[in-house]
């Protein structure tokens, strides 16, 4: 065993209390809403049906379909890691049960996500398990990173976290809309169902813990937001701005052709002014508490290119 496994173990040497009473009686009714509107990515949707209806798309359209919702099971993929670090924290802090369950549900609840993301990229023109080009793969694994959310505590760092669900959420309507293939369209559905569940659970933390936070912590929550935000998301993940120039023309064109023919994909253009309504809607979300989410420049500032396209 590796000295650094070794250390972890006689960390948290002693399980007890092992907790069971219910403390937060939201966030446990978000728990038995998730048992109540489980859903199987591999059974609820009709993959034959989704194969017959795409088989004639011309082959460029298929695979820009199928690079789109590969991005999209990475993505959701990218969850997975940060759900298993904050169960793993909330289990070592005693948390109460309903949370460990929240958060169990969370991690579930992103790899449906990922299957039905992988499964669509699969039918269109064959799932991509790494990405071509060398930015994503470079980019991808800067969507987590622990010492980044180590510096917060487990409730601010969760609610930071589902700010960029309900930026993701309000992306994914886009998508939905976008849909004309009746199983692309449910799998958005349930994938935003859920994901509205993750966004309440934001809602609830900053209710309860919020008003606590400090000053200090409140303006550090606001710079870890926008930093996330600008270094991994809108590189490619949630918009396409950030990319180094010939990438993001080539993602771009490959988006828009997977938008133009209803694939469930968002236009390069339309995803900036979605990303900057949705900062306007978290901003007043989070103004009650006084946490100052700082000028995203590239996309909110006098400069920022009005088109992905056409800033070439
Ligand atoms: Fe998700
Ligand atoms: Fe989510």
């Amino acid at each position: 065993m590796e000295a650094s496994m070794l250390e972890e173990t006689v960390q948290n040497p002693n399980p007890y209390p092992v907790v069971a009473d219910l403390q937060y009686d939201d966030v446990w009714h978000l728990c038995l809403q998730a048992r109540d509107l489980a859903w199987d990515a591999a059974q609820d949707i009709d993959w034959a049906e989704l194969k017959r209806e795409t088989a004639e798309l011309p082959q460029e359209v298929r695979a820009a379909g199928a690079e789109w919702w590969s991005l999209r099971a990475w993505m959701e993929h990218g969850a997975t890691p940060y759900g298993c670090e904050r169960l793993r924290q909330a289990i070592y802090e005693h948390l109460p049960f309903e949370i460990k369950q929240h958060v169990a549900n969370f991690i579930m609840e992103e790899l449906r996500h990922h299957e039905a993301s992988f499964r669509i990229a699969d039918v269109l023109g064959g799932y991509q398990p790494t990405p071509k080009s060398d930015y994503f793969q470079m980019v991808i694994p800067r969507f987590h990173v622990e010492k980044e959310e180590r510096e917060m505590s487990f409730y601010a760092g969760m609610a930071v976290n589902t700010l960029f669900e309900q930026l993701s959420g309000e992306l994914l309507t886009a998508r939905f809309k976008n849909a004309r293939y009746g199983q692309i369209r449910k799998a958005c559905e349930l994938i935003l169902r859920d994901e509205a569940r993750h966004v309440q659970f934001g809602r609830i933390l900053m209710r309860r813990f919020f008003e606590q936070l400090s000053r200090e912590e409140k303006v550090m929550l606001g710079e870890k937001f926008a930093k996330k935000l600008r270094g991994s998301l809108l590189n490619g993940v949630y918009a396409v701005v950030n990319l180094p120039r010939d990438e993001r023309k080539r993602s771009a064109r490959a988006r828009a052709l997977a938008a133009e023919h209803g694939l469930g994909a968002t236009h390069p253009d339309e995803e900036v002014a979605i990303i900057v309504q949705a900062l306007a809607q978290i901003r007043a979300d989070v103004a009650p508490y006084d946490v100052p989410i700082p000028l995203i420049e590239e996309i909110e500032g006098p400069d920022a290119p009005k088109t992905t396209l056409a800033a070439e």
